[in-house]
């Protein structure tokens, strides 16, 4: 489509300097980083490179040293992880965090809870997701007999469930059997159709190449290279760092 007044339009996520020491290690050092609306982006890199952490800080679980964050417009960097759900992000984890004494469909009404009135609506509401995500014929099913597979479904439905303007997606193929990948895949393809605003933390390059518009490299917690995938994944450090020793399947 082609519009003939496209708005300069602000990135949904600015991300401005941010670094984060633990001690004498820097796990992110001075990270910039923009998200269109609507756009996926890809945080790539080794082991310890610094990218859950960059989610930590993004989502506000965890404090920056230093750096900006702003989101939707607004300087978020002060708000309390909860604000930060409230101003539209969500986020799921590397290791899977459901309630593991609730039934799927519980899980996911706790997380709709802030907008409706009764348990009726609630769970009508959380129905939709728990569908989306391909899992109701789980949906009474207590999370704690959830496969690896089923549990990181279920942790995107709890993510949409609280209706965010972006989601950060840590790992979604991460420790989940073969098989489960392209559902998993799928699922993350109508988010973006959906015009669902993504950051997804990604091993697999093939994934990588599939989703995402951009991609940043990170290693040591320094930004190294970015781009389009292609590009990022030609670059001479990556392919030294990355490509040469982690398989396409890593
Ligand atoms: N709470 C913490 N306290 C101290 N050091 C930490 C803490 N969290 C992370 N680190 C260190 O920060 C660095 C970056 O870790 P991080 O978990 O962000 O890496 P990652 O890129 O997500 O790696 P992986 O691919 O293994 O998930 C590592 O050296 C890690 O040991
Ligand atoms: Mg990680």
């Amino acid at each position: 489509m082609i519009r003939m007044t496209d708005p300069v339009s602000k990135p949904l996520l600015e991300v401005r300097g941010l670094t984060k020491r633990f001690g004498g290690i820097a796990a992110v050092s001075d990270l910039s980083l923009t998200v269109a609306q609507g756009k996926i982006l890809a945080l790539m890199g080794p082991n310890g490179a610094g990218k859950t952490t960059t989610f930590n800080l993004i989502a506000g679980t965890l404090t920056p040293t230093s750096g900006t964050i702003i989101f939707d417009g607004q300087d978020i960097s002060n708000f309390k992880p909860d604000e930060r759900c409230k101003a539209g992000m969500a986020r799921t984890f590397q290791i899977t965090q459901p309630f593991d004494e609730l039934t799927v469909i519980e899980n996911v009404m706790v997380a709709n809870m802030r907008f409706h009135r009764s348990m009726a609506e609630m769970r009508r509401d959380a129905m939709r997701q728990v569908e989306m995500v391909g899992l109701a014929d789980r949906t009474n099913v207590y999370a704690k007999g959830l496969s690896t597979g089923e549990r990181k479904r279920l942790e995107m439905a709890r993510a949409m469930a609280t209706r965010p303007k972006l989601l950060l997606m840590d790992e979604v193929t991460g420790g989940v059997d073969q098989k489960s990948i392209p559902g998993l895949l799928d699922l993350v393809k109508t988010l973006r159709e959906e015009g669902q605003t993504l950051v997804i933390i990604e091993h697999n390059m093939g994934v990588i190449n599939e989703l995402s518009d951009r991609a940043i490299f990170m290693n040591q917690g320094v930004h190294m290279a970015s781009g389009t995938p292609k590009e990022v994944a030609a670059h001479p450090q990556v392919v030294e760092l990355y490509l040469g020793e982690e398989t396409v399947d890593a």
